[in-house]
Order: C-alpha cells, then structure tokens, then sequence
C-alpha cells in the first residue's frame, strides 16, 4: 500500500511507519519539521505530488496540560490541522485514518467500558480539541475512520506507561494514581491496526485498545515492575486529585470497540501479553 504517515517523530507515527516499512509498504513518513500539520497549502502540495491510497495521522499536540493552558494552540493542532489533513486527503483521493483520544469522554461512566454508543463529553482543552478534529475531519471527507485509543505505551513514549518498566529497572520509586482506570494500549499493536484500518477504508469511529479489563496507573506500575523481572519496587499509590494538575482527566477512560469484530478484525492481544513483549525488548 502507498502510504503517508503524518506526526512520524511521536511514538505512534514511529511505531506505524517501522510496521509499514516491514510489510514492504511504500511508506512516506512525515515528521513535525517534515510537514506541521496546521499548514494546510503545504499538506495538498505534499499529498498531491504524492499521491498516497491512504492517509494516516498520528501528529497532536499531546500535552494534556499545556493544552488546558493554551487552548487556541490545541484547537489550532487537534482541530484545524485534523481537518486539513482530511481535506488535503480527500482532494488526493486517499482514505483518511486519524487518531483520537479516550479523552473525548469525561471518565464519570463509573462501572463499564465507554463504547461509541456514549456520546463524548469531554472536560478538558485536550479532549474538546481532539472530538472537534474528529467532527471536522469527518465534514472534510467521508473516507474519514477516527480511531479512539488511549494509555498508549511503547518504544519512544515519555509518559508514565512507557517509561514504568524501565525506571522499575532503575529501582526507581514509583509514584502512581490509584483512583483512575483506563485501557492500556501497545504502540505496535495500535500501528498495526491502525494499517488495517486504513486498508479496510470502512469509515467510521473505531475504539482500539488491548483486550483485557483494564486497570489503574498503579496496577500498570505493578504489571510493569512484575514484566521487568524486578522485585520490591516501592509503588506509592496517590489520588488523582492530590496532583492538582491544571487539566482535569476522567476518572474511567476504558474503551471497547462495537465495530471492529462486526468488520472482521480480531480483538487486539492482552495488554498484559504486549506489556511482557515490550519489557522483553527494552532488557
Ligand atoms: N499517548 C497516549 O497515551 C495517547 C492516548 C490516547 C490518544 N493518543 C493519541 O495518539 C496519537 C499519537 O500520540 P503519541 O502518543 O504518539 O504522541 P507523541 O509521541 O507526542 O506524538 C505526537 C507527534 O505529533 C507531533 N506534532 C505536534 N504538533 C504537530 C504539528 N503541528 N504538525 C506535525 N506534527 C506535530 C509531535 O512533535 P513534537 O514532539 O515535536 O511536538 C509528536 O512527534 C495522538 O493523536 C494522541 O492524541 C495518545
């Protein structure tokens, strides 16, 4: 397949454009210096010249709290750069598959898994960013499949899920929220269904985590001490709240997906399975 990735550099579009590549896919893979996304002229020009059959989007701003903060600029990334993205694809002629967010829903579903029968209601810039990308993108062109994910882990991520096997490893003290629960994701994984997703060209909005129940940030400490093989690593538990970040989070971002098994996709693999895989790589 010809394929153009956007936001290559981050840990998903890193991810995406090395499983391409293995496919033997033609792959052209665009980081932030290579195409920023909000410039809408520079993305016909490059899917125009280009001619890519699809057209996947893992560029956002995902600094949760630095979007709270600068709300213009998140909308300006995650809103009007999805669109243009869309646009820009749909005059290509390519199919359009973009990332989203768990964020898109405010967390107070206490009990059970948030499907895309629940209408999103998101209570942070982020997520009222993201859902407006998802709207726009899907206006831009009807070959649009939004793909919600969330807690994504994987080689090159920053954030507490990527780096929890390797600070347990360090001996690292553990600090981590036991009062929010969500469903990790494995950065291969998502890449790879994201590619199918993008070949399927079965419009829609899809939900793409591992399979499993879920857990807590300090459940996926205790996983990834466990998958790292290191005993005794101190995990403090703290409340969500007691952080006092600028950006409220939900409390219950679990998703599952009521589409992807109708379409003929198979559920994704445990999350506990990719968490041992990844902590396997990173010895
Ligand atoms: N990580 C998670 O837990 C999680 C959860 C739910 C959904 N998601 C979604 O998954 C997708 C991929 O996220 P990720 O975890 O791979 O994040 P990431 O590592 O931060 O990757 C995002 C990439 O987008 C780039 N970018 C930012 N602004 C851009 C612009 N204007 N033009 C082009 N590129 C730009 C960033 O470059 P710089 O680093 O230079 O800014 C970064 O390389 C995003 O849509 C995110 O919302 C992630």
């Amino acid at each position: 397949m010809k394929v153009l990735i956007t936001g290559a550099g981050g840990m998903v579009g890193g991810a995406l454009a090395g499983h391409c590549r293995n496919l033997g896919d033609d792959v052209q893979a665009f980081d932030r210096e290579g195409l920023d996304i909000t410039d809408e002229r520079a993305a016909r020009e490059a899917f125009g010249r280009l001619k890519p059959e699809a057209v996947i989007n893992c560029a956002a701003w995902t600094d949760v709290d630095g979007c709270e903060l600068d709300p213009q600029r998140a909308f300006l990334v995650n809103s009007q750069g999805v669109e243009a993205l869309a646009t820009a694809a749909r005059l290509a002629g390519a199919s359009f598959v973009t990332v989203s967010t768990d964020y898109v829903f405010d967390g107070l579903k206490a009990d059970w898994f948030y499907t895309q029968r629940d209408d999103p209601h998101p209570a942070s810039a982020y997520g009222a960013a993201k859902l407006e990308g998802e709207r726009r993108a899907q206006m831009a062109s009807a070959r649009t499949s939004v793909v919600r994910t969330g807690w994504v882990f994987g080689p090159g991520g920053r954030n507490f899920l990527a780096t929890a096997v390797e600070r347990a490893r360090r001996g690292a003290r553990l600090k981590a929220i036991s009062d929010s629960w969500g469903t990790p994701t494995y950065a291969p994984d998502l890449a790879a269904r994201l590619r199918e997703l993008a070949e399927l060209d079965l419009p829609g909005v899809y939900h793409v985590v591992n399979s499993g129940e879920g857990t807590s940030y300090e459940g996926f400490a205790r996983a990834a001490a466990e998958a790292a093989g290191v005993g005794g690593v101190e995990i403090e538990p703290v409340l969500m709240d007691s952080l006092k970040r600028p950006a409220p989070r939900p409390r219950n971002s679990r998703l599952r997906c009521l589409l992807s098994e109708a379409v003929g996709l198979r559920p994704l693999r445990d999350w506990r399975e990719a968490l041992a895989e990844f902590a396997g790589m990173s010895k």
